[in-house]
C-alpha cells in the first residue's frame, strides 16, 4: 500500500508566551488540514506526539483534547522522548497500513518556555537511564561525553563542531518560523559560555515552544512516504560498546534504505537530529552519508535547511513532525527562499534520548 503526505504546517518556533499548548495544537492541525484541502470529517484519527505536557503542565490526555478541539472522530498521544513526533508519524503509517484508517492527522507539539530551564532539563532526563538521572547528568552532559570521546578518537576540534551551528543558523536566517533566524560566526560559537565541556551555549539546541502537523493518507498525493522505520538501543550510555555511534540510527536507516530501494547517496535533502552539534556529525556517519570518523569534516549534502534543532528550535515533541514539514516543502517546491533545486528524495531522522530510539522516514516527491 502506498502512503502519502497530503498537507503540512508549522507554527512559529520560539518563546511563544501568548500561546498555550492547545492553541499550538489547533493552529498546526487546522493549518495542515487547510494545506491538504481536507475537512475534519474526512480525517479518521489524530495522533499527537508530545513528551513533557503531563510532567510539566499536568495534562496527559492530549489525544482526546485534540480530537475534541479539532472535531476529529478519535485520537491518542504517542511518547518516545525527543522522537515523539517522528514516532507519531510512524504510528500513522502503521495504522493506515493495517487498514484501520485511511487518513490520519499527525501533530507534534510542545510548550517548554513557561517553565524554568532547570525544571525542563530534569523533565527531559525522563528519557535517560536511572543511573544517568541519579548521577545528576543532563542531556547536554550526556552528549558532551559523546563529543569528548569523538574528538579524542578522531581528532575533531571544537571549531569543527562549531561549523555545524554556523551552517544551521545560516539556514535558519532564511526561515521566518525559526527560533533563532539569524547568522552567527565560528567565534560566537567557540567563545560562547560553556555548558558541559566541550559543548557551549551555541552547540546546544534551545528550549522552545512550537507545533507542526502533517496529513497522512493512502489517497494519492505529491509526496510519498516510501519508508518509515524505527529502532532502539540501551537507554543508558554505560551499556554501549561505543559512544561515537548511534546503533539505533544505523539500524533504522539501513532498513529504510532497503525498503525504499535506494542508497544513502541517493538522498537529495535531509533533516537530521542535531540536538547538539556533535549529534549532527554522528548522524552524517550513522546514516551512511560519510564514513565513521569523517563527519566532522562536513559533507556535500543539504542538511537541516530548516535551521535544524539548533537554530529552528527544538520543542521536543514537535521536532519529528517539523522535519517532515521541511522535507515535504522542498519536495513540492514550496520551501520559499530555502528551496533547493531538483530535490526528489528526502530523509528525516529523529532521535529520542541519546539514541534509545531512532526514527527514519524516506520521502519521494514529484510523483
Ligand atoms: N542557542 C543560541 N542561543 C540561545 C540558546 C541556544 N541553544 N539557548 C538560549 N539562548 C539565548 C537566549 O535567547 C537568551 O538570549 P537573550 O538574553 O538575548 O534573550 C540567552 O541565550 C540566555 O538564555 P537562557 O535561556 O537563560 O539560557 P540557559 O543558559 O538557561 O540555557 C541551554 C541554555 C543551552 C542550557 C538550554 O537551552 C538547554 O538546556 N538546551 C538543551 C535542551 C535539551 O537538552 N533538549 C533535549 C535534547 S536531547
Amino acid at each position: 500500500m502506498k502512503i502519502f503526505v497530503k498537507g503540512v504546517y508549522q507554527t512559529n518556533f520560539g518563546e511563544l508566551w501568548d500561546k498555550s499548548l492547545k492553541d499550538l495544537i489547533l493552529e498546526a492541525g487546522l493549518g495542515a488540514m487547510k494545506n491538504a484541502k481536507i475537512k475534519a470529517n474526512e480525517i479518521d484519527l489524530v495522533i499527537i506526539g508530545n513528551k513533557l505536557s503531563g510532567k510539566i503542565d499536568g495534562q496527559d490526555h492530549l489525544g482526546a483534547l485534540a480530537a475534541e478541539a479539532l472535531k476529529i472522530k478519535k485520537g491518542f498521544r504517542v511518547e518516545a522522548a525527543c522522537a515523539s513526533g517522528g514516532m507519531a508519524v510512524y504510528q500513522a503509517v502503521q495504522a493506515i497500513k493495517a487498514g484501520e484508517v485511511k487518513t490520519v492527522l499527525v501533530i507534534g507539539a510542545e510548550k517548554m518556555t513557561d517553565k524554568k530551564n532547570g525544571e525542563i532539563a530534569k523533565a527531559l532526563m525522563g528519557a535517560a537511564s536511572e543511573e544517568e538521572r541519579r548521577s545528576g547528568l543532563s542531556f547536554v552532559g550526556l552528549y558532551a561525553l559523546m563529543a569528548r570521546e569523538y574528538m579524542e578518537k578522531f581528532g575533531a576540534k571544537k571549531e569543527d563542531l562549531a561549523e555545524i551551528a554556523v551552517k544551521n543558523h545560516k539556514h535558519a536566517s532564511l526561515n521566518p518560523k525559526a527560533h533563532f533566524p539569524r547568522e552567527i560566526n565560528i567565534n560566537t560559537v567557540v567563545s560562547s559560555g560553556m555548558v558541559a565541556e566541550p559543548l557551549g551555549l551555541f552547540d546546544c539546541s534551545p528550549i522552545s515552544d512550537g507545533a507542526a502537523a502533517a496529513v497522512i493518507s493512502n489517497k494519492k498525493g505529491r509526496v510519498e512516504i516510501v519508508a518509515s522505520e524505527i529502532s532502539n538501543d540501551s537507554l543508558g550510555l554505560c551499556e554501549r560498546k561505543s559512544l561515537v555511534e548511534l546503533k539505533a540510527t544505523q539500524k533504522a536507516s539501513l532498513r529504510a534504505y532497503k525498503k525504499a530501494g535506494i542508497k544513502a547517496e541517493d538522498i537529495d535533502i535531509a533533516e537530521v537530529h542535531d540536538c547538539f552539534t556533535i549529534a549532527e556529525v554522528l548522524a552524517y556517519e550513522d546514516l551512511g552519508f560519510c564514513k565513521k570518523g569523517k563527519g566532522y569534516k562536513g559533507i556535500n549534502k543539504p542538511v537541516n535547511l530548516s535551521g535544524g534543532l539548533k537554530a529552528c528550535g527544538h520543542p521536543v515533541g514537535a521536532t519529528g513532525v517539523k522535519q517532515i514539514v521541511e522535507v515535504v516543502s522542498h519536495l513540492k517546491g514550496e520551501a520559499g527562499k530555502r528551496q533547493i533545486k531538483k530535490a526528489k528524495i528526502g530523509l528525516v531522522h529523529n532521535v529520542g534520548g541519546t539514541g534509545g530510539t531512532a526514527v527514519v522516514h524516506i520521502l519521494k516527491g514529484n510523483l
